[in-house]
């Protein structure tokens, strides 16, 4: 089999430190199951924007086209680049590769703790599928003298019919393949143009999986139900931002930041698909060995799975469950003492 090529991009922050956990467990299972990858590092965010005096090359998305998958530590150094910049090859990519599903699956794992505390396991799974491409991120918008007294902004959104539905059928695909339901937030009480055009796209898909049990519901309250009843959702469809927003509370129900995994994928293989975690590059913890590489270890095995390496992503999951029912080493956030590389070894260890 060809090995399948893999462009690494650490990023900033603890982008790099938990990547690198990541490139770990590749190369143990290239080693040990022979599974043929090619790793390409690239060293674009911060780090080249001091060299360069820009975040990545221009022709950063041509680099990258060419390989089968993306992996993707986090970006953002907000210390010394405003983030508005330094984002800018994220939502590029996930744009400019049509990258349109973005499946962040919020699962509580064995021998973690919820801050629903009585929660068990089996009630919270939920997979936030996330419209990736358009919505509330597309750059359209402007400035009407910004820095005068009386300055404006305008930010346009953008919910196309072709994007609604197919991220929609994106998710009602999925929900057959899990407990068929699929909850679609929505806000169209408020957002009277864009809002009640997602519910009158999914008014005309839903009757079309009849399998599928399916509503809509506001997004403050499944805002509000995802800590009240997490139980009550199967997969979640929502716009971009909307999607966003829900997706770091389903990492926080299911144990934190530092375990959600998250893959933007190009469904119609015309791109690469890019993996990454949920999470940012949290100034805050970096460079101290303190970020959990669980929520990027789990990101590398949603793109082992994606490649056809089935078998593969399977035992790393399976080897992050064993490591955390066993308890002994852990990350502080989820209650250990045990630094960023520590967890990783043990992970490769379980392998
Ligand atoms: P963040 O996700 O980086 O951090 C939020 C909180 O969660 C912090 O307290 C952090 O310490 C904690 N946390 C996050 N990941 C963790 C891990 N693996 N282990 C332990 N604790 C973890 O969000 P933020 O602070 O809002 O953003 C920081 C920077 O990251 C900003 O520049 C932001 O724009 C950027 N960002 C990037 C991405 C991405 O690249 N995909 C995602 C979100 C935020
Ligand atoms: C995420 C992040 C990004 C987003 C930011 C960093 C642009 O929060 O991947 O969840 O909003 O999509
Ligand atoms: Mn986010």
């Amino acid at each position: 089999m060809q090995a399948k090529r893999i462009a690494i991009y650490p990023g900033d922050g603890i982008g790099i430190e938990v990547t690198s956990e990541v490139v770990k467990v590749l190369e143990a299972l290239m080693k040990k199951v022979g599974i043929p990858l090619e790793l390409t590092e690239f060293d674009w965010g911060e780090r080249y924007w001091r060299t360069h005096g820009k975040i990545a090359p221009d022709d950063y998305l041509e680099q990258l086209r060419t390989f089968d998958a993306i992996f993707l530590g986090a970006l953002g150094d907000p210390e010394n680049v405003p983030d508005h910049i330094s984002l800018i090859p994220l939502i590029g990519m996930r744009q400019g590769f049509d990258q349109y599903a973005c499946v962040r699956p919020a699962r509580l794992l064995p021998g973690l703790k919820t801050p629903l505390s009585d929660k068990v396991e089996s009630q919270i799974d939920l997979m936030i599928v996330r419209e990736n491409s358009e919505g509330e991120y597309i750059d359209a918008g402007g400035f009407l003298r910004p820095d005068a007294e009386d300055g404006t902004a305008v930010q346009v959104a953008l919910h196309s019919r072709k994007g609604v539905e197919r991220i929609l059928r994106y998710g009602f695909e999925f929900a057959r393949k899990r407990r068929r339901k699929l909850t679609m937030a929505t806000k169209s009480n408020a957002l009277k143009y864009g809002m009640v055009f997602w519910d009158q796209v999914f008014e005309k898909i839903a009757p079309q999986y009849p399998d599928v049990e399916s509503e809509k519901c506001h997004v403050d309250a499944l805002a509000m139900n995802f800590v009240r009843c997490p139980e009550a959702y199967d997969v979640v469809v929502a716009s971009n931002l909307f999607g966003d927003i829900l997706s770091d509370i389903g990492g926080t129900i299911s144990g934190g930041l530092g375990l959600a995994p998250s893959a933007n994928i190009n469904p119609q293989g015309t791109a690469p698909s890019l993996f990454e975690p949920v999470h940012g590059s949290a100034p805050d913890i970096k460079g101290k060995g303190l970020a959990n590489p669980i929520a990027a270890i789990r990101s590398a095995a949603m793109m082992l799975d994606f490649l056809g390496f089935q078998d593969a992503a399977t035992s790393v999951d399976t080897a992050v469950e064993t490591v955390l029912r066993a308890g002994q080493v852990r990350t502080p956030d989820i209650g250990g003492s045990a630094t960023t590389t520590q967890l990783g070894d043990a992970i490769i260890e379980a392998l």
